[in-house]
């Protein structure tokens, strides 16, 4: 039974007063966090593949289902933020409802969500910045910039291999799509091969935003404000200025018709889409994680999560309208696709090209900030429960930040994304994070019917619609990625149980109480 054994909502909410951390956010700070930690290589990097691969224009209609069900799960988020305000999220959620095994389960699959989105973005952001570098005249040289694995069919890790631009030194770069020229035509086109030794890019930028994570919650959030204010700047003037370049044929047919399998256009297609573009959403829920950060948590944290959320779906359902209507989805397979539309709506629009680019790394850096900052918070508050060792709940005495935790998470984080290329990454983020928001719409069924009469701030309107709805969209979200990542998904729980029965059990506080 000691498996099922929930943590007391009084014990949950202790706090450590001085010594604990910091209270310093604001509401305002929460919905910038969530809009930091959001809009980042999704939508500047997946939109494209996704239109030209799967949904056609209707991508747009990917976007409003992938929303509908964060939107449900968000409401449940709100509902457990307001209640139980502590620094784990569903970690927490799952310890005062579901029990302490439960608990460890979404504290380990959170690992999927925060620490690997932070090395997955940081790979995206590693190629913009060489690209931009590039642009500016500087060439890094491309083994340094590139992880020393590809991945080779759906799973097979084989050494990398970049073609080579002997007259530059870097990326040989196809003149025309503006993507690396594949290693097959290397040899024809006269370039050389070499092979990735680090991503030191992307390994560069996480040490940086770690320094600032361990010096202070407040400087991180100053440093997030103006990153979401440049990039939501950016994303407002492409859909304002893309919309008057659409051209409505590129809009017929919406909804492109099925090719014959599963997943190419038509209804179908939207639903894979909303699959790939489900990764544009992650990173509202990290705003829960910040809930010992802030100054009036009951009434902000919900205005945190729902606002960004809100904020973000409606900006992404505009850029996929200008998008899909300044360019024809077909052209869109490119890795920088908001770059690619703005360019065909032809010369006028040039220097906002430069702005894309420019929004595409502040904007992804913004998002490993924010995931960089919710992992040690995790992290944490499992290691004051007794499930991680004490070290990891160490606060620092000026800084009043968790920095323990946070130069571990750092330093992992850093290894993955200088090793390991990006596709590699990605799904899993996504498996893992569907199945915590999965979990938290169960937790409000149960705990409504546990525990009816605890005081909730802010209550989920509609229960049980709701949190079913929530349960379904995103399953259905899980259901629709491929098999391999459940299969690492499965390899990971795995090695996550054999902790617990090791380590975590045996030390776990419930065991003293
Ligand atoms: N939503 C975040 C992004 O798209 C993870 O980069």
């Amino acid at each position: 039974m000691s498996l099922f054994r929930r943590k007391p909502l009084a014990d949950l909410m202790s706090d450590d007063g001085e010594h604990g951390l910091k209270r310093a956010l604001t509401a305002t700070n929460l919905v910038l966090l969530g809009i930091g930690a959001i809009i980042g290589a999704g939508i500047f990097v997946l939109t494209g593949t996704a239109a030209a691969q799967y949904a056609g224009p209707a991508i747009v209609l990917s976007f409003v289902l992938a929303g509908l069900g964060c939107l449900f799960a968000g409401l449940c988020y709100a509902e457990f933020a307001s209640m139980i305000p502590i620094a784990g999220s569903a970690y927490t959620y799952g310890y005062a409802t579901l029990g302490e095994f439960a608990a460890w389960i979404i504290g380990w699959d959170l690992i999927l969500e925060y620490l690997f989105a932070a090395s997955t973005v940081a790979v995206g952001w590693s190629g913009y910045f060489t690209a931009f570098m590039a642009e500016v005249g500087v060439t890094l040289p491309p083994a340094l910039t590139g992880a020393p694995f590809s991945v080779q069919g759906t799973h097979t890790l084989v050494p990398s291999q970049i073609c080579v631009d002997p007259a530059t030194g870097g990326v040989a770069v196809d003149a025309v799509s503006r993507t690396a020229v594949p290693v097959a035509d290397c040899a024809a086109g006269g370039y050389n091969i070499v092979h990735g030794i680090l991503n030191v890019p992307a390994m560069g930028l996480i040490a940086l935003l770690t320094v600032l994570l361990v010096i202070g919650i407040k400087e991180s959030a100053r440093f997030n404000n103006i990153i979401v204010y440049v990039k939501v700047a950016i994303v407002l003037l492409v859909i304002f200025f893309g919309f008057q370049y659409v051209n409505t044929a590129n809009w017929t047919p919406f909804i492109p018709e099925n090719t014959g399998s599963f997943g190419s256009f038509g209804w179908s297609g939207i639903v894979r889409g909303a699959g790939v573009i489900f990764f544009a959403y992650i990173g509202f829920d990290a705003v829960s994680t910040a809930a010992q950060e802030a100054k009036n948590p009951q009434r902000d944290l919900p205005i945190g999560i729902l606002g960004s959320l809100a904020v973000c779906t409606v900006l992404y359902i505009l850029m996929a309208l200008v998008m899909t209507g300044v360019a024809h989805y077909s052209e869109l397979n490119v890795p920088h696709p908001v770059f690619v539309a703005i360019e065909k709506a032809g010369p006028a629009l040039k220097w906002l090209g430069y702005l894309v680019n420019l929004g595409a790394i502040a904007g992804l850096a913004s998002v490993v900030l924010v995931m960089l900052m919710g992992q040690p918070r995790i992290f944490y508050s499992m290691s004051r429960d007794g499930l991680l060792p004490p070290v990891f709940g160490k606060v620092h005495p000026t800084f009043r930040t968790p920095y323990v935790s946070t130069i571990v998470t750092g330093i992992v984080a850093m290894l993955i994304a200088g090793i390991f290329p990006i596709g590699l990454l990605g799904e899993l983020v996504s498996i893992g994070t569907l199945f915590a928001f999965v979990i938290v719409c169960a937790g409000i069924l149960v705990l409504r019917r546990t525990q009816p009469d605890l005081v909730r701030p802010f209550r989920t309107p509609w229960v049980p619609f709701v949190p079913i709805m929530g349960i379904l969209i995103c399953g259905y979200m899980m259901y629709g990625l491929p098999q391999d990542t459940w299969l690492r998904l499965m390899i990971w729980m795995a090695l996550g149980m054999a902790i617990f029965f090791f380590y975590g059990k045996r030390h776990s506080k419930l065991n003293t109480t």
